[in-house]
């Protein structure tokens, strides 16, 4: 059983500057609902309801997004506005949140790393919630599939989809002999490749599930990639052991890191799943 599911959520948001300048980029809404509570929804359908969240400087609304706030609640009570407030109640009672703060950015692996006091020695989810997945007529959320499969497989597993060969610079790549429909065997991984050089165009996309033995693995991971402390390094290591799969999960996944992608999400958002 996978109860727990991390959040690193410490990183500036850059690319949506100025609107990230006081605002966590993980709370700006697709149409009215923040990105991370997009992430929770998922993982809450995929059986984990202890929710662990790296956070940093600046980072409070995160926290009293899934908090009671009693003024507003007391305000709109017994309106009709009441209702807009069901879902995050509902995650509420279904959740409980932990947060730690990663004081450096050092990267994805470092922020990972951070969680491990939430986390212990038990296999965990992981939700880069600027990458943002629906079903789109899938029958269930990309954790929930990945669960499945770590229940038979018991090892690291990640979230993979093909991009064009002019993206994938952007991601971590890996690559793999496939075992099944849809899943991988990975036996080489690379974080960012040149342009040119990538082993594959599957990506890395953010939903993982990891072993507990990558935090040892992570203690020893040298910075990589942009001077900074990658998941994907530390994932070779497992998967030089065979112990990593890559699944082509069912469903659509936008990039809400960069602008165009949040558009699409916006408008897909709002004519497939937004109900007033
Ligand atoms: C991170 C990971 C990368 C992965 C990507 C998915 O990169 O380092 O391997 O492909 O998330 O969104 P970032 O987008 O944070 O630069």
């Amino acid at each position: 059983m996978i109860k727990k599911c991390l959040f690193p959520a410490a990183g500036y948001g850059t690319r949506f500057l100025p609107a990230t300048k006081s605002m966590p980029k993980e709370m700006m809404p697709i149409v009215n609902k923040p990105l991370i509570e997009f992430g929770v929804d998922e993982a809450l359908e995929a059986g984990m309801s202890d929710i662990c969240i790296v956070t940093g400087r600046g980072k409070h609304s995160l926290m009293d997004h899934f908090d009671i706030n009693y003024e507003l609640e007391h305000q709109i009570s017994g309106t009709v506005k009441e209702k807009k407030l069901k879902d995050i109640r509902l995650i509420m009672d279904k959740a409980s949140f932990t947060f730690i703060r990663q004081r450096e950015m050092k990267g994805l692996g470092h922020a990972i790393l951070t969680g491990e006091k939430l986390i212990g020695d038990e296999a965990f989810a992981v939700v880069l919630a600027d990458d943002l997945c629906v079903k789109d007529g899938a029958e269930q959320g990309v954790l929930s599939q990945m669960v499945a499969l770590y229940d038979k497989y018991k090892c690291s597993i990640v979230a993979v989809e093909s991009v064009p060969e002019n993206e994938t610079h952007k991601y971590g790549i890996v690559q793999g002999t496939r075992i099944d429909d849809n899943l991988y065997r990975v036996e080489n991984m690379v974080e960012k490749p040149e342009p040119g050089t990538a082993p594959s165009n599957m990506a890395i996309i953010g939903r993982y599930i990891l072993t507990p033995d990558i935090f040892e693995i992570l203690k020893n991971t040298q910075p990589g990639k942009a001077g900074e402390i990658q998941i994907t390094d530390a994932l070779l290591e497992q998967a030089k052991k065979g112990r990593v799969l890559a699944y082509k999960f069912k469903g659509k996944r936008f990039d809400c890191g960069s602008i165009p992608g949040f558009i699409e999400a916006t408008n897909y958002v709002y004519e497939n799943v937004y109900q007033e």
